[in-house]
């Protein structure tokens, strides 16, 4: 056989090795071993030397030209299998794009939260502002600006947790009420304001009791306030919130701040003023206190007592969720069991 030939099988056999690679190193494989410097192809080339010198250029073209077509065999099968490799990665990480999704677990606002973004909802749209204002207060403003000296009796049922002798964790939102009305300008119009937010008072934890829990406080000043707008404003806030046929009563009370002050009892939502036992019996369920703004407190923030008046409120959220969901611990709210919050999801 002579070169030519050799050369042509080696062709022949090669190019069919080459197709029926499968892996793309086997191939790099067959490259090196065929032309390397040990390869075959070498080897012929090599016998070119007992070659006549005129055979010696032809044989050498042939050898040049099966030397390109094995380069271009292996050169297709390797796009060949990369082709199929990259179709292989497709096909197994093709997305489903109509396949239901994994359920997400939303959470919801808590219940106390729930609570005054209603009552905060009610209120804007009565044309209320809502103000934020301090945790951390000066005894400046909880106790002296509302009409409660230092000597003052009141004091010892707020008692509470001082910083140092002037700052204190406030013990009622009554606070925001000075600070807002030392800085309305009435002649842009009527003060009309809630403050809801956090209170504390060293208190002796219990079912009723907390340390730490919610008011919102709410403060109505202009000229020719009186108390049937103080008894309508309730009326319809609780009507809002314990349902349409509730009614109100408004009962003597005292606080420093308000002359009158009342006491404001609700007609009992479950049995409609019959008498049962969330009302025990009393067909009245008190939900909050309230009073006409005592002229002392206007004339501390520099507001004129003889023109100006209106009422306050403060009302405990935590309070009425208790009553509106039969909550018999106000712990609940605080210790975060999942199981007790999560009965309050509220859609969207
Ligand atoms: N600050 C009072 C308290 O913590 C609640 C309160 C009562 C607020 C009557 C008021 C009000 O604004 O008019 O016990």
């Amino acid at each position: 056989m002579d070169l030519q030939d050799k050369l042509q099988a080696l062709l022949k056999e090669n190019q069919k090795k080459i197709e029926e690679t499968k892996e793309l190193d086997d191939l790099d494989k067959i490259r090196v071993n065929l032309l390397g410097k040990k390869g075959p192809i070498t080897q012929v080339l090599r016998g070119m030397r007992d070659l006549d010198a005129t055979e010696r250029p032809k044989v050498g073209a042939f050898a040049n030209s099966i030397r390109d077509e094995l380069n271009a065999a292996l050169d297709e099968q390797r796009e060949t299998l990369r082709r199929e490799r990259v179709a292989r990665k497709l096909a197994k990480e093709t997305v489903d794009v109509t396949m239901p999704g994994t359920p997400v677990r939303l959470g919801t606002p808590h219940i106390l939260q729930q609570i005054i973004d209603d009552l905060s909802d009610f209120f804007l749209g009565m044309g209320y502002q809502i103000v934020d204002s301090y945790e951390v207060e000066q005894d400046h403003y909880n106790f002296e600006m509302l009409n409660i000296p230092a000597d003052h009796p009141a004091r010892d049922m707020q008692d509470t947790f001082y910083l140092n002798k002037e700052l204190l964790m406030r013990t009622q939102t009554s606070a925001a009420q000075s600070r807002t009305l030392e800085k309305h300008d009435f002649s842009k119009g009527p003060l009309k304001m809630i403050s809801p937010g956090r209170v504390y008072r060293r208190d002796t934890d219990d079912a009723t009791h907390s340390h730490q829990f919610h008011q919102m406080e709410g403060l109505v000043i202009d000229k020719n306030i009186t108390m049937a707008d103080l008894k309508g404003t309730l009326l319809a806030m609780a009507q809002h919130v314990f349902g349409a046929d509730r009614e109100i009563r408004l009962r003597p009370s005292y606080f420093p701040f308000t002359e009158p002050s009342v006491e404001v009892d609700v007609s009992c939502f479950r049995c409609g003023g019959k008498g049962c036992s969330v009302c025990k019996y009393s067909g009245w369920i008190e939900v909050l206190g309230a009073g006409m703004v005592h002229p002392n407190v206007l004339t501390y923030a520099g507001v004129d007592a003889d023109v100006y008046g209106g009422f306050a409120f403060g009302l405990g959220p935590d309070r009425f969720a208790m009553l509106k969901y039969g909550v018999d611990d106000i712990r609940s709210f605080y210790t975060d069991d999942v199981r007790f919050l999560e009965q309050f999801h509220k859609e969207g």
